[in-house]
């Protein structure tokens, strides 16, 4: 089971400056915070003049060891919006084990008033940050920040990333030794791009020299206030009596950037497609957005609410972590959105309805933070509810409900983003470096760049009609509210789930059908829908008067739900299926074996589908997995959670399993 993260535990000085209790260290200098900071992690790595050299599309990447107050990110961010051209960005990936609470956060920048403008929008985004990969997008885009939350040495070797600059900051090295051992500068020299710099406030030998041995060039420089020396460098080459680092698999490695245009076709305008065209347009990509519909979200992303519930495992598997790194990325988007009407953080409580489901929740509550989850007991879970149960539960204080369509239709209101409705693409045609879109003999659209992003119908085309997705019927029920349910504040789930009204109507689901084809909602599955409303609370079908409504006359909406059978989504480019099987036959003999032969892309095609019944956690953080492997950027996830969501994964364990 993984460690529960705490917070970081801090005492304040009499200047109102945070020190580590655990570390007994402070988080930057006693004289000047801010000028040390300038002095030895910007003007060391000589970002100013990095930042002005920067294209309009271009992008510098700084990794930090120490994430703290986010001074230094915050120091850097400040430069960037003052040297660089409109267009270019900054991607700032840093590591703590440690995360500063939000209220401690807060008061630690209220240090920094030049500061606050920047302070302030990392301030409205600190939300969520639970362990693994954390992204927080800020500025419209343009500043990227992805924290890394958990043990370095735990965290680093998952990173798939070009670092430019290394801020290294831990504690002092007699202090916090962790920060500074010859494993974790391995994994700095594993990450460095080929002209990365790196500083840091220490100038201790046996730093400098362990450094040195990873492959940096480390120099002492003259230090700032009490600080007489510290060190800077550069990274020169992986040292050659050690290992070379393991490169990804070729079926898993990033496809050669084939396009200098970067203009992209999306075909499908629910959560995946929105998601997918709002990460590409906040990177500068022109996107041209097919759907079908005279409107986005009109499929499964079109239910009037949908519940932000986490079905986590205690074990950390590939789904688990990317569900905590999606949540928590969702739930930073909607503070764009307005509360109340498109999304309410109520809180999601899960009935321990059976013994197995008591015993399952036992275990999470062991496994994660209490922020994020936590038992209730009957009493305590009746009051969070605000109606009588007959069980406590598991509760997840940061979930809540979404209206779907609205975090649609935002993420697609990009200036970049250009909304083609009634555009339903039969065919796929690749003519010289462009996909082209047909509709019959209608020519739809065309781009060097498609992504796939209709649920379950991206099967339609030739190109992605092996990926093994499902599609399961679902249906919910819209019962209006009354008097007496105003009181229901929170979603409660046990098979089903209501959530808090909006807009006067509270939804319930949700159905769950194999087979059927047809979405016509259908009076069985209200039924079936008010009977799960009658394993969450009896009182509040009473509330409801749910008994007393006419089943005939019951309004909702069915809709597919698109899945894999691994229950991950599919995200990631697309290879050609036949030439897959040739390329990689000797699988199916040694499963071992890494061919070293080149996948075989089809070229600037990708997907982003199988989101399956959450997609309101997995979509949004695909489109910025997706943006990432286009654009040849530091990923959001583990490399592994990457790898494990790839297109891929199953032409590998067809050719493996031999089937
Ligand atoms: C009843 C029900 C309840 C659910 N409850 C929840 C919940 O509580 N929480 C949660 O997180 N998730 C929930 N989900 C799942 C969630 O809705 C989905 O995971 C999510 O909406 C999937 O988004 P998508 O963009 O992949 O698919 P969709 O929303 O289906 O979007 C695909 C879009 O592509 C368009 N399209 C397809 N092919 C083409 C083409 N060739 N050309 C043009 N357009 C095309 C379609 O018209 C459609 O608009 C629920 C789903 C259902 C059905
Ligand atoms: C000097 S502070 C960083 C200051 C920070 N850069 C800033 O701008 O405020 C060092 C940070 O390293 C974190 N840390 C210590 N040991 C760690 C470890 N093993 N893995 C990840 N983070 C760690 C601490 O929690 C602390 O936040």
């Amino acid at each position: 089971m993984k460690p529960v993260m705490p917070h970081a535990q801090l005492d304040w000085d009499d200047q109102g400056r945070p020190r580590s209790r655990v570390f007994d260290d402070v988080y930057f200098s006693d004289q000047s915070g801010l000028d040390e900071t300038r002095y030895v992690f910007i003007e060391q790595n000589r970002l100013s003049e990095r930042f002005a050299q920067l294209p309009a599309d271009g992008r510098l990447v700084i990794g930090e060891t120490g994430f703290g107050t986010g001074l230094n990110f915050l120091c850097a961010w400040q430069l960037f919006e003052q040297q660089a051209v409109a267009g270019a960005r900054l991607h700032f990936i840093s590591v703590e084990k440690y995360p500063l609470s939000p209220a401690d956060l807060q008061r630690a920048l209220a240090l920094w008033p030049e500061l606050k403008a920047f302070a302030d929008q990392l301030l409205a985004q600190y939300v969520a940050i639970h362990q693994g990969f954390q992204r927080l997008v800020l500025d419209n885009g343009r500043v990227t920040l992805t924290l890394l939350i958990g043990d370095a040495l735990e965290q680093l070797p998952q990173l798939d990333a070009r670092i430019d600059a290394w801020f290294l900051d831990g504690f002092a090295p007699a202090k916090n030794p962790d920060m500074w051992t010859a494993e974790l500068f391995a994994e700095l020299a594993r990450l460095a791009a080929p002209d990365s710099t790196i500083s840091t406030f220490t100038s201790t030998g046996w730093v400098r020299r362990l450094l040195n041995a990873a492959g940096f060039k480390m120099r002492r420089t003259p230090g700032i206030g009490h600080k007489w020396e510290i060190l800077r460098g550069g990274f020169v080459a992986w040292p050659e009596d050690t290992p070379a680092p393991v490169a990804a698999k070729p079926w898993f490695a990033r496809p050669t950037q084939v396009v200098d245009e970067r203009r992209a076709l999306v075909i499908g305008g629910g959560l995946a497609g929105c998601a997918t065209a709002s990460s590409l347009a906040a990177r500068g990509w022109q996107v041209s957005l097919l759907e079908r519909h005279e409107a986005l979200a009109q499929e499964a992303s079109g239910n009037p609410q949908g519940v932000l519930y986490l079905k986590l495992s205690a074990h950390g598997t590939a789904l688990s972590q990317l569900i905590v790194s999606g949540f928590g990325h969702t739930r930073r988007l909607l503070e764009h959105l307005q509360r109340g009407v498109d999304w309410a953080d109520c809180g999601v409580l899960q009935l321990a309805f059976n013994a197995k489901e008591a015993e399952r929740q036992a275990q999470l509550a062991a496994a994660f933070p209490a922020d994020l989850v936590h038992l209730l007991d009957l009493p305590d879970a009746q009051a969070r509810a605000g109606i009588a149960l007959e069980h406590g539960g598991l509760y997840y204080p940061e979930g809540g409900w979404v209206h779907p369509p609205a975090l649609c239709r935002w993420q697609a209101s990009h200036p970049n983003v250009q909304v083609l409705t009634h555009r339903d693409a039969l065919e796929l045609r690749k003519v010289d470096d462009h996909w082209q879109a047909w509709d019959n003999a209608s020519l739809l659209a065309s781009a060097p760049v498609v992504i796939l992003a209709g649920a379950a119908e991206i099967k339609r085309f030739a190109q992605s009609a092996d990926l093994p997705l499902k599609r399961i019927r679902g249906q919910i029920t819209r019962l209006p509210q009354t008097a007496e349910s105003q009181c229901l504040a929170t979603v409660v789930c046990a098979e089903g789930y209501v959530a808090p009204a909006r807009l006067g109507e509270h939804t319930l689901g949700a159905s769950f059908d194999f087979n059927s084809d047809d979405l016509t909602p259908s009076t069985a599955e209200h039924l079936g829908n008010l009977d799960m409303l009658r394993e969450i609370s009896g009182d509040l079908v009473g509330r409801l008067h749910a008994d007393q409504l006419d089943p005939e006359q019951l309004q909702g909406r069915a809709a597919f739900r698109c899945t894999s059978p691994d229950y991950l989504p599919i995200v990631g480019p697309l290879a050609d299926s036949q030439a897959f099987s040739r390329a990689y036959a000797a699988l199916g003999k040694d499963a071992r074996q890494v061919p070293d032969v080149p996948c075989p892309w089809l070229d600037g095609l990708y997907v982003n589908s199988g989101h399956g019944s959450r997609g309101l956690i997995t979509a949004p953080l695909s489109g910025e997995l997706l943006a990432a492997w286009l654009d040849n950027e530091p990923l959001p996830l583990p490399r592994s959670v990457a790898e494990a969501c790839h297109p891929n994964r199953f032409a590998l364990r067809r050719l493996i399993r031999g089937t």
